[in-house]
């Protein structure tokens, strides 16, 4: 699979407890900084496409606000049965600023 690096914001635009939506490689994606971690996943939820960014983070999980799905931080899973859920993606900061890696669209 080709990957590739994208800037999403100066290192100060994320500080610890924030979170953000972004859209890059046509896809909606929260970032979160939670306890000085970052962490990157799908931004709509999988029950009905709830804006994951503007949920409630706590014990690394957050919390879908429609209506309450909750997803683990560094895996996307569903946090009440563990199953899959959203896909998790590479996130750094690097030199000032907040990277992540996505898959890139390739044609045959
Ligand atoms: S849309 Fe996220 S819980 Fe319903």
């Amino acid at each position: 699979m080709t990957t590739r690096l994208h800037r999403i914001c100066l290192t100060s635009d994320l500080l610890d407890d924030q979170s953000r939506e972004i859209f890059v490689e046509g896809l909606v994606i929260a970032v979160f900084r939670n306890e000085g971690k970052l962490f990157a996943m799908d931004g709509m939820c999988m029950h009905q496409g709830g804006p994951i960014a503007r949920g409630k983070v706590e014990s690394g999980c957050v919390t879908c606000p429609w209506h309450g799905w909750q997803y683990e931080l560094n895996s996307g899973n569903n946090a009440a049965t563990g199953k899959p859920m959203l896909n998790t993606y590479p996130i750094r900061d690097h030199e000032g600023w907040i990277e992540i890696e996505i898959p890139t669209q390739s044609c045959v």
